[in-house]
């Protein structure tokens, strides 16, 4: 299996994760997360990663952001490896993590106080108002619904300017009409920003609609199965995913998803048929 790279010519490999393997220490021993995983995600590039529950996508992408060391395996960003939380590599979790007792501008703030850093407003100033959030500086998490708490904390991960997205399952709390809204105003900030983006989720259609490729996980340990190339063309609609174009891609990578064993069950099916 190679790692997934599109041959094009010009495309430049931005972000490199090469044969990563986690393991977690647990109470009742080693516990194998993430086996031998491999992606090269081009410059501007826009990347879903999809896999069942628990399959080791959240562990991927904490190795990727620098916020856990991986047992063995590299992480590569332009070339250099990434041994901690990385100034080009922003983050969205899947709650919003907003601080409540602080309101929405003082929460976008955080990471610049914390790394003492001079904020600046007037970038985000820029980005609250490209997610629709102008005016909303002095609310409170609670004064704010789900999609826009999640609008917050897309404007605190961009704030720093990075050239490294990485988003976990962003939208994964909210009903789809607010992710179907969040999806395309995610296509619009990468169109006009052109950022590397690893998203992460559970929704098929979703990565569809978002990716320019979508790589599927298989259960835990999470390895790579499969690489599916998107190419419809962009701006998309969401007439898109009326298509039966995208119904039978949906479809098959829902297949691929279904029938890919874990590691653990292929190695044991290898040794039975060994006899
Ligand atoms: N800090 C930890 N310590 C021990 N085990 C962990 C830890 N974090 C995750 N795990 C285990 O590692 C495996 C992979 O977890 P991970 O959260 O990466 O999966 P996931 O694909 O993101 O799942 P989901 O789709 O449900 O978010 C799971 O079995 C989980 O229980
Ligand atoms: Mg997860």
């Amino acid at each position: 299996m190679d790692a997934g790279v599109t041959p094009t010519e010009e495309a430049r490999v931005k972000l490199a994760v090469r044969g990563a393997t986690k393991y977690y220490d647990t109470k009742s021993g080693p516990l194998h997360a993430l086996d031998n995983y491999s992606m090269d995600v081009n410059e501007g590039e826009f990347t879903c990663v999809v896999g069942p529950s628990g399959c080791g996508k959240t562990t991927l992408l904490w190795s990727v952001a620098g916020l856990h060391s991986l047992t063995s395996g590299d992480v590569l960003l332009d070339g250099e490896h990434v041994r901690g939380p990385h100034p080009q590599i922003g983050m969205v979790f899947q709650e919003a993590n907003l601080l409540p007792w602080r309101n929405l501008t003082r929460n976008i703030q955080l990471p610049f106080e914390i790394k003492r850093r001079q904020t600046d407003q007037e970038h985000i100033d820029h980005l609250l108002e490209r997610v629709g959030l102008a005016g909303f500086g002095n609310k409170f998490p609670r004064e704010l619904s789900g999609g826009m708490q999640q609008r917050a904390a897309i404007v605190r991960a961009l704030s720093f300017n990075p050239s490294v997205l990485l988003m976990d399952e962003p939208f994964g709390a909210l009903d789809a009409f607010t992710r179907d809204e969040m999806n395309l105003l995610v296509e619009e900030i990468w169109l006009e920003t052109r950022k590397t983006i690893v998203f992460i989720t559970h929704n098929i259609t979703e990565a569809v609609f978002l990716s320019d490729r979508v790589f599927v996980m298989s259960a835990r340990p999470g390895r790579l199965a499969k690489v599916f190339d998107i190419s419809f063309p962009r701006p998309r609609s969401l007439d898109l995913l009326a298509t039966r174009e995208v119904f039978e891609l949906v479809n098959e990578i829902k297949a691929e998803i279904q029938h890919t064993p874990s590691a653990a069950t292929a190695a044991a099916a290898l040794e039975m048929a060994d006899g």
